[in-house]
């Protein structure tokens, strides 16, 4: 895998879109962070330094804004699983000025594409008054947040230009589970010892290549199921609610069908009185343990009228399923489910005529509070 920086920037290439050429990318840049973070037999290869300072953290806490914020949430079920450090995550914009309650030796992780979002500067600024050691993991590794942080590690995604972050989530999901991996190994955790990291990448790699090709099918739902339609919902238990939420954000961002991300049992308590005949509920089911109860998520939505999409697992699938995803580690399946749903947000977007790169409103790189 070998990017062409200056090529890459300046040239959308074959594709309509910067944001289609950037979900294409995927792979190639799941594969690039093997070879760039792991060795020939799948040791994590990060600074000893870094995790030597992780290792002293009693919790870790992780700020970030937009999507970087819900590759975070993903963050927190890596490390937790592969380090059994307490993590919590936080809207940058939120602790800035609420700062949350410390543990006594607090570890401030900070992810940004841009390494540039003022919100998370604010909270980097007091971690570095407190004396509270961090590291900034971004695509743009001169960037403030790089700079300004005890240590920094690099997304290695390649230039992002679409607006709507892409292959930025996954490389933050792909290095965060290297670095809970070293982690992990390191204060001799036996589930991070266990974790396939090396061999869950390449098949997740290959899982975004199976999703990729079948994009006809994709834009045929987008097309049929959420183009007709103002709202929709993305439900999602486990793993697959911080997806939901990323997924959701994706698609109102770019194609401003209002959308809204749950967990899946919560649509009961309150926003199921939004469905109507024809609501688009879009259903990701990769948890074994809460799939039955997702089935039955869905039929409460049915019973509404809700026009359901599922995105499930191959080993979880059902006859009449829409999208079946080739399988992948639990704690990596995000990497791949959440393409399906950047291609739905891409299709919804580019078939209504808008501009799928450059969504109103809003900035690729926001550096005001
Ligand atoms: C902006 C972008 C989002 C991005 C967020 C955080 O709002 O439009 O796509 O997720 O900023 O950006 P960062 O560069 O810190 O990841």
């Amino acid at each position: 895998y070998q990017l062409n920086v200056a090529e890459d920037a300046a040239s959308k290439g074959t594709y309509d879109f910067y944001m289609l050429k950037e979900i294409c990318e995927q792979p190639g840049v799941l594969r690039h962070l093997d070879q760039f973070y792991l060795d020939q037999n799948g040791k994590p290869k990060v600074s000893a330094a870094i995790i030597d300072a992780l290792a002293k953290a009693d919790k870790l806490y992780i700020f970030a804004a937009g999507t970087s914020y819900h590759a975070g949430l993903v963050g927190k079920l890596l490390f937790e699983k592969l380090t059994k450090i307490p993590t919590e995550v936080g809207f940058a914009s939120e602790a800035g000025y609420h700062f949350p309650m410390m543990s006594q030796h607090p570890f401030f992780i900070f992810l940004s594409q841009s390494g540039e979002t003022a919100d998370s500067r604010v909270v980097l600024q007091e971690a570095i008054k407190r004396n509270i050691p961090s590291l900034t993991l971004t695509n743009v590794p001169e960037s403030t947040l790089a700079r300004e942080a005890n240590y920094s590690m690099a997304l290695e995604a390649g230039p992002e230009i679409a607006v709507a972050s892409t292959k930025a989530y996954t490389a933050q999901v792909a290095v965060q589970a290297v670095i809970a991996k070293a982690l992990g190994e390191k204060m001799g955790d036996d589930a991070a010892a266990a974790f396939k990291l090396k061999q869950n990448l390449a098949l997740a790699a290959e899982g975004i290549e199976q999703v990729v090709s079948n994009q006809e099918k994709i834009e045929q739902l987008a097309q049929k199921d959420l183009i007709p339609s103002r709202n929709a919902f993305y439900i999602g238990r486990g793993i697959d609610y911080p997806v939901a939420l990323e997924a959701a954000l994706k698609l109102k961002e770019v194609s401003y069908i209002q959308t809204e991300g749950f967990a899946a049992a919560e649509l009961k308590h309150g926003t199921i009185s939004l469905i109507e005949k024809g609501t688009p509920v879009i259903a990701l089911i990769n948890d074994p343990l809460t799939a039955d109860l997702m089935r039955g998520n869905i039929q409460e939505v049915v019973a509404r009228g809700a026009n359901v999409i599922t995105i499930v697992n191959k080993s979880l699938a059902q006859t009449g399923d829409d999208i079946i995803l080739p399988e992948v580690d639990y704690f990596l399946s995000p990497l791949v489910t959440v393409v399906v749903t950047q291609l739905l947000a891409y299709f919804a977007a580019k078939d209504k005529g808008l501009d799928v790169d450059k969504p109103r409103n809003l900035a690729k790189s926001v550096t005001v509070e």
